[in-house]
This record gives structure tokens, sequence and C-alpha cells, in this order.
């Protein structure tokens, strides 16, 4: 167990990291012997906070064709891989269905309206029984999605689409949520609007663990508390730097863009990549 104490505009954070919720132990990946992935190794610890229900929030971050989308893949259980685990909660190989995936591409039934959808999640989740309905309303206002509920997809803004996606993942009750590029095509309010809904989402309860794959650098390192960033080797792309934002001070602050530190670990993780 890591104990720390930190300052920050006088406050004192305390802070320690307990049990690991996901590990990634001498991961590959090859295809037809060509190496994308090689010796990914990481884990992810539940970070807690006194008072506060403090979920993770983490960012793999990496060059176009670096990997990002095959890891991702690997972290949902939609894949295997060639050799080398990915457990959570304890030894628990992962796999599909274990965690909430968000696709760019917002799947949604259209078939269904939003409500259909989102009370079919519901029925995945035994800690919801019986307050299916009151569970949709609730995040279906924190979400700004309440007029849409009874719309088809079809008849959503892109935006509405993905604040839907998001809450079908966070209905059915997973812990992990996989979000790859969620920040791509936002307009400036929506995107202020997505990046305030991650945050509630990672604060509802403190085994909630987001990652995030993006290339909008910026807008998920301010929310993360640890930064990946994959990079290509010989054989194949690895972990190569591991950023602890939660040390240098610089997670959990809602102004942390006009921080200092923080352009510094933008410039940083830049050139890095
Ligand atoms: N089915 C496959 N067979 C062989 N190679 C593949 C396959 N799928 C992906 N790759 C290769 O794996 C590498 C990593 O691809 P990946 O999609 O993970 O990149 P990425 O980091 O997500 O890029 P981007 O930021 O552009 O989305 C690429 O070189 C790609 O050509
Ligand atoms: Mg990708």
């Amino acid at each position: 167990m890591v104990i720390s104490l930190h300052n920050f505009s006088n406050k004192m954070t305390a802070y320690t990291k307990q049990d690991v919720l996901l590990q990634a132990t001498d991961v590959c990946l090859s295809y037809d012997g060509t190496p994308i992935l090689h010796d990914i190794n990481f884990s992810i610890r539940n970070i807690v906070r006194p008072g506060v229900s403090q979920g993770q929030v983490i960012s793999l971050l990496g060059r176009s064709g670096v990997g990002k989308t095959q890891l991702f893949r690997l972290m949902a259980g939609l894949q295997k891989p060639t050799s080398g685990s990915i457990t959570i909660n304890g030894n628990k190989q992962v796999e599909a269905g274990d965690m909430g995936v968000v696709f760019q591409h917002y799947y949604l039934f259209e078939w269904k309206t939003i409500y259909q959808s989102l009370r079919m999640a519901t029925s995945q989740n035994p800690l919801l029984k019986g307050n299916e309905k009151e569970a949709i309303e609730k995040w279906a206002a924190t979400f700004d999605i309440t007029a849409c509920l009874h719309k088809y997809p079809q008849q959503l803004s892109g935006g509405q689409r993905q604040r839907a996606s998001i809450m079908q993942q966070l209905l059915k009750g997973s812990k992990f949520l996989l979000f790859d590029e969620p920040f791509s095509g936002l307009d400036v309010c929506v995107l202020d609007k997505v990046v305030d809904m991650l945050l509630q989402v990672s604060m509802a309860d403190e085994l909630n663990t987001l990652i995030i794959v993006s290339h909008d650098i910026e807008t998920s390192v301010a929310i993360s508390d640890t930064v990946y960033i994959l990079g290509k080797e010989e054989g194949g792309s690895t972990i190569k730097k591991e950023i602890d934002l939660v040390e240098r001070d610089l997670a959990w602050h809602k102004d942390v863009r006009r921080n200092k530190a923080f352009a510094d670990t933008l410039d940083e993780i830049k050139a890095s990549l």
C-alpha cells in the first residue's frame, strides 16, 4: 500500500492506493507472426481518498497506429492476447461483457427507444432491482437526455447518442468503463458536458474505473489520475511511460488546465509520443 500526503492550495489531499483492480501481465499480441504489442505490464489500483467516493480515470495515449485500439480490445475481453494475461478483481481473466465499452460510433439499438435500451441495460444490473426506472430518470437528468428517452436513436444528435450510449454501459453496473475516442467530433459546449459527465461517473462509485483512449491529450489528461503512453519499439509497441498525475498534484482539480505544471506535463507527453 502506498500512502501519500501532498499539498495543494494549502489543503492536504490524502490518498492511498489499495487493491489492484486490473492487472496486465506480459501481454503480447501478434498477427501472423508480426508483433503489434509486446511486454505490456501495468496495474490499476483502487485510489482511496478519505471522505470522497473517488473512482479511477486512466488515459491511454499514443500515436496513430501504435496499437491503442488493439490494447483496448484486449482490455475489453473482445480479443485474447497471443501471450500474457489481463485480469480483474483478483485473478479473473477478463472476458467480453465484464466491462462497459463505449465505442467511437455509439452503438444503440436502432429499433428500440432510448428508454427501452436503457431498461434492457438495467435488467443486467442486480443492484438496481426494483429501482430501474428511478435510476434511468436520475442519470437521464444528469446527462441531459430526459427529453430523448422516448425517441429512437436516429432522432437524436450525435452528442445525445453518445450520452445515451455511456448511460447504457453505466446502467449495466460494470465498474470498468472503456471509452474509445470519447471526445472526437464534439463541439466545445458538448465537450465540456461530456467531461463533466465522465467526472460524475468516476465519482459515482469508489470502484468505478474509466479507461480513455484518446487523441485529445489535453482533455483526457485533465480528467485523469494516471497516463499510460504507448510507443513503438522494434518488437512491437509497449508502455513507454506511466505518469502518476496524483503524485504531481494534477489530478482532481477542476482548474488544472491553468496550472503551469499541467502545461509542462502536456509538453512532456507530446515529446514522448
Ligand atoms: N486484424 C489485424 N491484422 C493485422 N494487423 C492489424 C489488425 N488490426 C490492427 N492491426 C495493426 O495493428 C496496429 C495497431 O492498430 P490500432 O488500430 O490498435 O492503432 P491505434 O493506435 O488505435 O491507431 P489510431 O489512433 O489511428 O486509431 C496497426 O499497425 C494495424 O495495422
Ligand atoms: Mg484506434
